[in-house]
């Protein structure tokens, strides 16, 4: 971006692509619950707009079909991004068609303009390289330079991530830059103890990661609703937690390489039902009811995951360790965030829940080293995979 600005932008036409993927509440259409993700893109579009640049910015969110989707419409996100910008921004309600292309040639520099969804067009998210290639060549059209500044969407092969930066002069943006040089002090010797907190719903989601990163920890403390496939695989009776039968044999292998580097929970709070007001005790992971499922980690385990952190110097945490959307289950991930915020060194939050949960939970941002904005982006750049937005930016 810097090598942007030092070109001179005024009057110049430039594409912004942010990932202004936010969540929303779900009983109340709209209202946005965590405007992280607007706010880490402001930097870059306000350097651009104050150097004079007719900003263009454009963003998916949620993963509408291919089609328009009132569902997905960014046109909240753009009255939260003209709040946030102390100024009304233009929100064309077309990606490509007559109301971008109109707004697109009325923007003057110092103006910024929202795009409609970009998945609402199947040619974002396609295959196939022309049907992509087709969408890309309408979204240069409308510029002369492009900033990817979307770190949660990198590993996307998509047409404004991967297309649209072989067609115009390509720059990161400063959020893509940070976001790279913090995971990049995981992976390049990181100061020990390294310490990986996972949690989440799925062992599926996270076994690339896992396989990853084990040979490279010290300790690897697991909780969330993936934890039940391993304390399966562990021997005990989970009754009707969240299982992956499929997923059994894989976490055996992985706690017989894992050695003592694994760590699990010991006890759970086990309910009746998913629900806020379900009956709820707290039991060792071997007498979980047959008729309950474990919807957070248990205190003992929360004291046991803060002793492992305690002597962290390095910590990569992503997944929350129970429902803490629901007050009763949100315990686990508050105890294991306050013991992650007490470390004496690097600790980086990977975007999505563990960010959300953050937040919803009213800790304090800043006492985290790090809080990506990327879930998947950032758990395949530490899988050592290369990600197309990034391999789009260096060619
Ligand atoms: C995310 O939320 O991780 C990013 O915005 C990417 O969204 P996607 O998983 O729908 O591609």
């Amino acid at each position: 971006l810097d090598d942007l600005l030092a070109e001179g932008v005024a009057g110049r036409r430039v594409l912004v692509r942010a990932d202004l993927n936010v969540p929303f509440a779900k009983d109340q259409p709209g209202l946005i619950t965590d405007d992280g993700r607007i706010r880490a893109v402001l930097p870059t579009i306000k350097a651009l707009r104050d150097a004079g640049a007719a900003v263009i910015v454009m963003s998916h969110l949620g993963r509408p079909k291919g089609a328009p989707d009132p569902k997905y419409t960014l046109a909240p996100v753009a009255t939260r991004l003209g709040e946030l910008l102390d100024g009304p921004i233009v929100f064309a309600e077309d990606t490509v068609g007559p109301s971008a292309q109109q707004s697109v040639d009325a923007l003057a520099g110092g103006q910024v303009l929202l795009l409609e969804n970009l998945r609402f067009n199947a040619g974002e998210t396609s295959k196939d390289d022309a049907e992509r290639g087709a969408f890309a060549d309408q979204l240069a059209a409308f510029a002369e330079a492009y900033v990817d500044d979307a770190f949660g969407a990198v590993h996307r092969k998509h047409a404004s991530v991967f297309d649209v930066p072989a067609r115009l002069p390509h720059f990161a943006g400063g959020l893509v830059l940070r976001e790279l040089e913090v995971l990049d002090r995981l992976t390049t010797d990181p100061d020990r103890p390294y310490v990986v907190v996972l949690g989440g719903a799925k062992v599926s989601d996270k076994l690339a990661v896992i396989e990853a990163l084990l040979p490279k920890v010290d300790r690897l403390l697991v909780g969330g609703g993936m934890c039940f496939t391993f304390l399966k695989a562990q021997g005990h009776g989970i009754g009707k937690s969240l299982l992956e039968d499929e997923m059994v044999d894989t976490c055996r292998d992985l706690l017989a390489r894992g050695g003592d580097k694994i760590v699990l929970p010991t006890d759970v709070v086990a309910a009746t039902a998913f629900a806020a007001d379900a009956d709820h005790e707290v039991v060792g992971v071997d007498a979980i009811p047959a008729d309950r499922l474990g919807l957070d980690i248990g205190p003992t385990s929360v004291a046991a995951f803060a002793g492992a952190l305690a002597d962290a110097h390095t910590v990569f945490w992503n997944g929350p360790m129970g429902v803490f959307e629901l007050a009763p289950f949100a315990a686990g991930t508050r105890g294991v965030a306050e013991a992650i915020m007490k470390v004496d060194g690097l600790t980086v939050v990977g975007g999505g829940d563990s960010a959300a949960a953050v937040r919803a939970l009213g800790l304090d941002d800043d006492a985290f080293g790090h809080i990506s904005t990327g879930g998947g982006a950032s758990l395949e750049y530490l899988e050592g995979k290369s990600l197309p937005g990034i391999a789009a930016l260096e060619s």
